[in-house]
């Protein structure tokens, strides 16, 4: 498998999950109210599994180890609007957080906020991805080496395998209040 690989099935499961959160703002609009324990687990999966998990790896091996390249000035503007577009979904999620906060507080109109953030993220990150299936993964495949992509990919499951107990190390030191 190349590099590649793992962020390609990843994508496939955001996709699933956007679909999801898609198929919940359709019974928001006609019921006009949100399961705030849902937007909590979609937020958690946003945070965890493509931010932490998903973009991590981008970021922290992927786009590391293209920074030592030296980039066509096409590559290097579509890495940084990649950068930026992660920007984006985490400050689009802190605004789901925060509406869920005051939703569950009472406050009836976060209900708009809550949905206006999540269609966002149905709209922009499908966008995201294909961007980078079909543009900058490819592109960027040919700045490595078979070894150079295989020890990326090997840095991949490394960062895979400590996803699980940094998740649930930050749930208990947060119970702790540290
Ligand atoms: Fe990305
Ligand atoms: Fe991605």
């Amino acid at each position: 498998m190349q590099a590649r690989g793992p962020l390609m099935i990843e994508h496939r499961l955001i996709e699933r999950m956007l679909s999801i959160i898609k198929n919940v703002l359709g019974k928001i609009e006609s019921e006009h109210e949100v399961d705030p324990v849902f937007v909590d687990i979609a937020v958690d999966f946003i945070r965890i599994y493509a931010d932490r998990t998903h973009h991590g790896k981008e970021e922290d091996i992927l786009f590391r180890e293209l920074n030592k390249k030296t980039l066509t000035s096409e590559d290097r503007q579509i890495m940084e609007e990649l950068i930026e577009e992660h920007v984006f979904g985490r400050q689009t999620t802190k605004s789901i957080v925060e509406a869920n906060t005051r939703y569950r507080n009472g406050d009836k109109t976060a209900l708009t906020d809550i949905t206006a953030n999540l269609k966002t993220l149905t709209e922009f990150y499908p966008r995201h991805i294909e961007k980078e299936d079909k543009v900058f993964f490819p592109s960027s495949r040919i700045y490595f080496t078979d070894e150079e992509d295989q020890a990326m990919l090997a840095e991949f499951w490394e960062f895979d395998r400590k996803m699980i107990h940094e998740k649930y190390k930050t749930l208990v030191e947060g119970f702790e209040g540290r």
